[in-house]
Order: C-alpha cells, then structure tokens, then sequence
C-alpha cells in the first residue's frame, strides 16, 4: 500500500470501507459458521456477540488510538509512543500472527477460486449433498489443485500491495460490500425457506448453555478477534493514515456491528441450508463449501441459468472479501519489513510473498497428502489457525488493552478517541472500563479456565 494511497482513507467513508473491509471476510462467511457448528449453535454466538461487545469493540477503538497517534507501522508504533520498552514485542507479535494466518488464509482465499470456476462449469447442477463432500474432498485432496489456487491468489495480493491500486479496491469495495450483503440476504431468504430448514434454525436461536463450557468461550473469543482483525495491528497499520477528525469509536462501532452482521447472515444461510439435507455442522472447515452449492441447486435448480449466475456471484464476491482481508494482512508484514529493515516496499512485499506461499503449500498439503502429520493432534493447517485466532490474536488484545488502559499517557488517549472533546465523558469512562478491566480480565479468565481443561 502507497502512503499516497493510504492518505485516501481520509474520507470517512473510505475509513469504514478499508476497516470494515479488512474484517469483513472469510472469517464470517467461513469460519464463523464452522466455529458456530462445532460449538454448538446458538450459546456460542451469544458467547461471541459478547466477546465483541466486551473485548472486540473495546480494543478496537485502542488499536485504532495507537495507530493514529504514532502514525507509523505496529511495532515502531509502541517504540514511539514507549521508547526502550518490551512494548515493542506485542508488535512483533502481531507481525509474526499476520504472517501465519495469511499463508493458511490464502489456501482457502484459493478455494474460492476453484469454486467460481466450478460454478461457472456448472458442475454443481444434479448433485446430491454427498457429491458436494467428495467433490470439496477430491479438491482437498490434490496435492497440486489447491496449492496453484492458492499462489494465484497470493499474487494478486501482492500485485495489488506492491503496485498501491487500493484506491482501485476501496472503490469497487463501495459497490461489492452492499451486493455481497445483498446477496446474503437473497441466499439466506433461500436457505431458511428451504425442506427442513427449521432445525438450522433452532439451531441458530435456541441457546443451550449447558454447551458452554472453556473450550466455547476460547472458540467465541478467538472467533472475535479474528473476525474483527483484531489483536495484531492490522487496523492500527490502517488508522495511521486515519484523519484528525475521524471520530474512533464511532468507526469501531460501525465495524463491530457490520462484521456482526454478515457473520450472523452467513449463519442464517448455511445452518439451514446444512440440516435441511442433513449436513452435519460440525462438519469443520469444509461446511461452507459442501453446504452452499445445495442452496444453489434446491432453491434455483429449476433456473439453472439463475443458479449458474448467482453461485458465480457469491463466490466472485467472496473471493474479493477474502482480497480486502489478505491485502491488509500482506500489508502489515510488508509495512513492517519495509520500514524496519530499511528495504525497498516492493523487496519487503516478494519476501512476505515467498514466505507466506511456502506456509500456504504446506498448510495446502495437511489436508491432503500430509493428513497424517500432525502436531498436537493436529493438522498444520489446523495448528496455524488454532495457534493465530485462538492465541496469538487473544494475547495481543490482551497487551494492547494493558496498554492502553494502564501505559499510555491519558492526555494522549483522550485526546484520540474523545473526537475533539465531543465525546461524553460517561461513554469515554465506560470505555475505559472495559478496557482496563473488563476484557484484560475476561481475556486472562478465557485463557486459564481453557488451559485448566486441558490439563
Ligand atoms: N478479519 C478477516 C476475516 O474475518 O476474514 C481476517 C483477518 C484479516 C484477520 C486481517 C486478521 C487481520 F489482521
């Protein structure tokens, strides 16, 4: 991303659109659903929609006050604002998290792209729910397939970091963002009208808490911070080119709740859609591509011009959601590499890209060839994603709370998110609140009652 590009965020509009962007993506269409199947329906959303009140939202509004504040990429930015401190590590931190979840990212950022080409052949047409599952397993399972997918992907990212065409991106992002959302909302009409489809439904709004248990809660809060980008810097890289006059909470907010949003619509869509042809949905990380195509074919497969069309459209869109994601996680790593190892953005951004196709490949070949090599019990791919979300991403919330909260001149940290001393001091002392106690306290609970489980 150019400085001269990023300057561009200046308008408010275009602030909501690059943050939301960035969290808006495979986390809530995806993973959001999987997380929510395995968990066990509707108590983990409750769970979730509280981690973002509580923590996501919070922290946020900090990640953003860092950013604008030191005005530089994450790790210099806690060596400004506390020089000759440890401060610097959770940026670092945030730099290595970035760099693992975009090579895992990619591969199903990769799939995507296999899915638009397979809608376009229509491929889906005919098929029943167990020939979607062998068709996403014999994907999985080509050692060459999904790895070219995912390099195609990652070179689009890294045209798109290294040539500085955001202004490009953020432009169709006004367009693509409310199509996506609209289409959402046609799918999951679609979904929840389907044979069946009622059982998804309770599924989705009748909380059974007995279900909740540390694993649940370490789900719903790694869930949180993945979805929102939160945890390692990635929306305080962006708020360094946020104007003055951006009003922070207001954006934290807006971003919040859109997030929340297309990640519940996707819930609508898929549940639904999984029971009414007996899915499982606890099916894992394969439930978003072998349940879809059914709503495709049930709902439009008397119209199969229709269908061909609208699945192109989903998996079009979702691939460039997943884009606006990859591109800010490409860009922390690259502004940091760029900026700290004096090395040219375009050298910084072919490193970044190399080391993050070699993770992707091999996260790729855990799901198939390389099933049988595991570490902890689990796949590669599984072990990054259970390592960044559910870890990494937490404790860097954790720290940046701290912070914030506790480290951080308070001159500076009203001055950034008070919008110029307009904002309540009642909203500004919750805030803070939350902030210092509520989600350090709530994070570090989540952390100790899993590791307690685990034991
Ligand atoms: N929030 C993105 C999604 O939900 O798909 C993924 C992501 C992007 C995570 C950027 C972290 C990040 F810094």
């Amino acid at each position: 991303m150019t400085k001269n590009s990023r300057a561009n965020f200046g308008s408010k509009l275009g602030v909501i659109l690059a943050s939301a962007g960035s969290a808006v993506g495979l986390g809530n269409i995806w993973r959001f659903p999987y997380e929510t199947g395995n968990h066990g329906g509707a108590a983990f959303i409750l769970v979730y929609i509280g981690c973002v009140l509580f923590f996501g939202i919070p922290i946020m509004v900090a990640e953003f006050s860092i950013g604008r504040h030191s005005r530089s990429n994450t790790a210099r930015a806690y060596q400004k604002l506390a020089p000759g401190t440890h401060w610097r590590w959770v940026g670092r931190m945030g730099v290595l998290a970035g760099f693992l979840i975009l090579g895992y990212y990619s591969v199903v950022a990769g799939w995507t792209l296999d899915y638009i080409v397979q809608a376009a052949s229509n491929s889906f047409a005919g098929q029943t729910a167990n020939g979607f599952i062998a068709a996403f397993n014999n994907l999985t399972a080509n050692p060459w397939r999904p790895a070219l997918w995912m390099l195609a992907f990652m070179l689009m990212t890294h045209f798109i970091v290294v040539k500085g065409v955001e202004k490009g991106i953020e432009q169709s992002s006004k367009i693509m963002m409310p199509m996506l959302f609209i289409l959402l909302i046609i799918l999951a009409i679609c979904a929840v009208s389907l044979p069946g489809a009622g059982n998804g439904i309770k599924f989705l709004l009748q909380p059974d808490f007995s279900k909740v248990d540390g694993n649940v809660l370490l789900g719903a809060m790694g869930q949180a911070f993945f979805s929102l980008s939160l945890g390692m810097g990635c929306l305080c890289t962006y708020a360094s080119y946020f104007r003055k006059d951006v009003n922070l909470p207001k954006t934290a907010l807006n971003v919040g709740i859109i997030d929340t949003m297309v990640a519940i619509l996707s819930g609508f869509i898929i549940f639904p859609a999984a029971f009414s042809v007996g899915l499982q949905p606890d099916a894992g990380p394969s439930l978003l591509f072998i349940t879809l195509p059914n709503v495709f074919q049930q709902a439009f497969g008397g119209v199969p011009w229709l269908a061909v069309i609208l699945s192109i459209m989903f998996y079009v869109l979702l691939a460039l959601a997943a884009l606006t994601s990859t591109i800010s996680l490409h860009e922390v790593v690259t502004a940091y590499l760029h900026e700290e190892f004096d090395m040219t953005r375009r050298k910084a951004a072919i490193l970044v890209t190399t080391g993050c196709s070699i993770i992707g490949v091999l996260c790729s070949l855990s799901l198939g060839v390389g099933k049988e090599l595991t570490i902890f019990g689990m796949t590669l791919f599984d072990f990054f994603d259970f390592l960044t979300a559910k870890i990494m991403l937490p404790l860097g919330g954790f720290f940046i709370a701290i912070f914030t909260g506790w480290f951080l001149d308070k001159h500076i940290v009203w001055e950034e998110v008070s919008n110029n001393g307009t904002l309540k001091k009642s909203i500004y002392r919750s805030w803070l609140f939350l902030l210092k106690y509520v989600a350090p306290i709530g994070i570090a609970f989540i952390f100790v009652n899993e590791l307690g489980l685990l034991k």
